[in-house]
């Protein structure tokens, strides 16, 4: 049987990273952070001075790209080209990129196997953390989350993750740009960001985030059982 599939999808800031990893390290599943392999293709963008909308350009990149995800101590790593990017795909730069490139229908397209297939290599299961995992990655996944909260609980979470990491910024900064991110992910004509209409939706705004992995996790293991 193929790998018990789990998407979790939601707008930047919902808390899909943390959760994530609690929930994947819990039931022993694998995690793909779908987010930062649209990082990684900005970042080579980036580094290769092409442009974000230059289609033939960001084509030609996508047959390069070779990721994959790691644990290293309690983190999850992402690798490109062999090369531990983790921390150089976290900066606000790269996050403005990312949502960039990710508008393009031809990168959308170029990494819709390799998240698949990253998904489908693990034994027992895997969660895929983004915006159309439910809707377009996997449409007939095992079970389907839409994580939100609100703009300002969103943008505090962000700025205190950055500023943890020794990254310079402003609340203010971080919630334009958080804006500016949302509309354009959800206003995008291919993959926009919303939840599949079988999604449960989940909103992390006022409930502690503990509180939010148990409640998933009972739902994933009730669905694995009835699966088996
Ligand atoms: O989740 P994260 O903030 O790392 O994602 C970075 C950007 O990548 C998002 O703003 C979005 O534009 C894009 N993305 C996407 N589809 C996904 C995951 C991320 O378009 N499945």
């Amino acid at each position: 049987a193929r790998p018990f599939i789990v998407a979790i999808d939601g707008p930047a800031g919902a808390g899909k990273s943390s959760v994530s990893k609690l929930l994947a390290r819990r039931l022993g599943f694998s995690l793909v952070d779908t987010g930062a392999i649209y990082r990684c293709v900005a970042l080579m963008a980036q580094r290769e001075g092409i442009a974000f909308d230059d289609d033939a350009g960001l084509g030609e990149l996508l047959g390069r790209v070779h990721i994959h995800f790691q644990v290293v101590g309690e983190e999850n790593h992402v690798f490109l080209g062999g090369q531990d990017v983790s921390g150089e795909i976290r900066t606000p730069d790269i996050s403005m990129a990312a949502s960039q490139v990710s508008g393009r229908p031809v990168v959308r397209a170029g990494l819709l196997q390799l998240q698949r297939r990253l998904a489908l290599e693990s034994e027992k299961g895997a969660i895929l953390e983004g915006r159309d995992i439910g809707t377009v990655v996997f449409p007939d996944a095992d079970a389907k989350f839409f994580l939100a909260a609100s703009p300002e609980v969103r943008a505090r979470r962000r700025y205190e993750e950055l500023f943890q990491k020794g990254v310079e910024s402003s609340l203010d900064a971080v919630l334009a740009d958080q804006t500016k991110r949302d509309r354009d992910d959800s206003a995008r004509a291919v993959a926009p960001l919303k939840a599949a209409e079988d999604a449960v939706h989940v909103d992390s705004s006022t409930i502690p985030l503990s509180d939010v992995v148990h409640g998933m996790e009972s739902e994933i293991l009730r669905r694995m059982a009835q699966r088996a």
